[in-house]
């Protein structure tokens, strides 16, 4: 009879066919779904999507006018920053997160920093984090290699192709979140591809606007590259700085201003400065540098969702503003007409800063 050999060979076909799927589901790795929080992100290349940063992420502090943030970096990722801003100085032979000189603000040592942002990483496997490290001291990439090596953070490390990719040419975020490959490191200065692949020279893939500006008229020109911005990645500086300290002025954090700075809409926001920049280049920025993120209740990360194309819709309310408390007002406090209010450490800061003839860079 022909019907047992064709049962028999439907049989043997399942039986081939589903060992070879499970063989094959074995090998096939597992796949995110959701990407930095969206599953339309995850078939998205890295350099077409915008992500928000946090401008000297480990300048951490209120009342201290050499701080840009109220919340450390596990709250700025829990809150969703996705790119961190550091200013690394060399401070004795270590790496030390500094604003301006380890003197006037020091934010610990990059190994212990990194140490926090791969305990995040491990917790939130479905997510991409950029980091910017601007290199003050222009400290070679094999020392940075050590800090990454023993945060564990090397063996997390995207490595490009080739030293630098222009803004299409970058993996989709669900790629590097298959591979295992979640953390992105641009180095400002003394990037060496031959000798630490990971550590990518950020000039050559990713221009910037100007920084430190005073202007709300936020611009979106070419500051500072050393590439084709056509074909670069591009951030933009959005945050306003403020002159203190009468004649010899210097430029700190407008904290007063962040909530208009932050908001999606209106005169100096970040989100008309998005539009601003779109229209002037023919993409949306990729990088969104902000002072106190959480200024605006959240807006910062609805101007990028806007530019994503994706609803903003966090599952738990992002941390509360900081708002500088006042210097122990004596009666007929002299809260002055600037109305900046400059605690006492701050301004030992400030008189440091002016002693050194150095201002608070960004
Ligand atoms: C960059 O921006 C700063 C601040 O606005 C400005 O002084 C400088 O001339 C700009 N440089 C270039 C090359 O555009
Ligand atoms: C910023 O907005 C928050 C929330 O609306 C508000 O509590 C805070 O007072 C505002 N801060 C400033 C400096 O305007
Ligand atoms: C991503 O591509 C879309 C479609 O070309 C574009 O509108 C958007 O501005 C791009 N975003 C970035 C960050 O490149």
């Amino acid at each position: 009879m022909h019907i047992p050999t064709i049962l028999t060979q439907a049989v043997l076909s399942l039986t081939l066919l589903s060992s070879h799927s499970f063989v094959s589901a074995v090998h096939v790795q597992r796949r995110a779904t959701v990407c930095n929080g969206h599953a339309e992100l995850c078939e998205r290349g890295y350099g077409n999507v915008t992500f928000v940063g946090a401008h000297n992420s480990y300048a951490v502090g209120i009342n201290n006018l050499a701080t840009n943030q109220d919340y450390d970096v596990t709250q700025q990722l829990n809150d969703g920053i996705r790119m961190l801003q550091m200013q690394a100085h060399n401070l004795n032979g270590v790496i030390q997160l500094c604003h301006t000189t380890c003197s006037l603000y020091n934010g610990g040592t990059l190994t212990d920093y990194l140490k926090k942002v791969k305990t995040w990483l491990d917790a939130n496997p479905d997510d991409v984090v950029s980091l910017l490290i601007v290199n003050s001291d222009n400290l070679p990439p094999a020392q940075y290699d050590t800090a990454f090596k023993d945060a564990g953070l090397d063996t997390q490390s995207f490595v490009p192709d080739a030293p630098s990719l222009p803004q299409g040419a970058w993996p989709t975020l669900g790629s590097l979140i298959d591979s295992g490959k979640r953390v992105v490191t641009f180095l400002s200065t003394t990037a060496d591809y031959n000798a630490v692949p990971y550590l990518i020279d950020e000039f050559t893939n990713i221009w910037e606007t100007a920084f430190d500006v005073t202007d709300p008229n936020f611009d979106c020109n070419v500051n500072r590259t050393s590439g084709d911005p056509s074909t670069q990645m591009f951030l933009i500086n959005h945050f306003l700085d403020k002159l203190f300290g009468g004649i010899a002025a210097l430029p700190a954090p407008d904290k007063d201003s962040a909530n208009v700075t932050n908001a999606a809409s209106g005169f100096g926001s970040l989100g008309q400065h998005v539009q601003t920049c779109a229209a002037q280049h023919g993409r949306n920025p990729n990088f969104l540098l902000v002072d106190f993120y959480e200024f605006g209740g959240g807006s910062v990360f609805e101007v990028a969702a806007t530019a994503n194309g994706v609803t903003y819709n966090p599952t738990t309310p992002i941390a509360s503003p900081l708002p500088d408390t006042p210097s122990t007002p004596n009666k007929g406090d002299n809260q002055d007409s600037a109305g900046f209010r400059i605690a006492i450490g701050t301004s030992l800061a400030v008189v440091a800063g002016l002693f050194l003839g150095l201002s608070f860079v960004a």
